[in-house]
């Protein structure tokens, strides 16, 4: 076990490898593939409409002309909803190779990417975007915005790089 990986995460993942359900989702011959495939799905949700409100803060892309709280209001349900079937698919995936996940650096680099794309629109929504109202009509969102919009379009991309990655060196 690496000197880095908390014992307890290691004990969980061994757990998680001998549980029924982990055995099930390694041995059966649709359940992985059908998972996976939800997986590349979720992504499709997730990134769609995270791209749609992040392009929309630069003024681009085909919901460029909408005002901003308008465009969210439509958008973030189908952020969370994206959200929602990849924390799923992707526990029911690692259920199946619980410990050569955990024994992966990128695999944890991938959640801390989550992580930091979750933050950023934490931090976007408590603070530019509680002054919304004064540049919602705007074609350019102001500079402070625009950054949140780097770092989530960033982010999200290393997501999927380090998502295929990290698949990569599983096989
Ligand atoms: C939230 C956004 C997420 C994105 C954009 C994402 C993206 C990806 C991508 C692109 C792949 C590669 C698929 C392939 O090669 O066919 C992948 C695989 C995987 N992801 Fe995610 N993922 C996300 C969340 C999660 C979460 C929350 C977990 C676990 C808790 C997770 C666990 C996995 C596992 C176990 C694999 C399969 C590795 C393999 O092929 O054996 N993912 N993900």
């Amino acid at each position: 076990m690496p000197e880095w990986l908390p014992t307890w995460v290691y004990n969980f993942a061994q757990w998680m490898d001998k549980t029924p359900f982990g055995r099930y989702m390694r041995e059966s011959l649709y359940s992985f593939p059908i998972v996976e495939t939800l997986h590349i799905f979720g992504i499709v949700f997730l990134l769609t409409s995270a791209f749609l409100l992040d392009m929309r803060l630069f003024g681009i892309g085909p919901m460029r002309d909408e005002p901003v709280p308008k465009l969210a209001k439509w958008i973030l349900p189908w952020v969370w909803s994206g959200f929602a079937i990849q924390v799923t698919t992707g526990l029911l995936m690692f259920s199946a190779e619980a410990t050569r996940s955990a024994l992966n650096s990128l695999f944890w680099v991938k959640m801390l990417m989550i992580l930091v794309a979750g933050v950023n629109a934490l931090v976007f929504h408590t603070t530019m975007y509680k002054s919304v109202e004064t540049w919602k009509n705007d074609r350019v969102a102001p500079l402070g915005a625009r950054v949140y919009g780097v770092i989530s379009i960033s982010s999200w991309f290393l997501v999927v790089g380090l998502g295929r990655w990290f698949s990569f060196h599983l096989t």
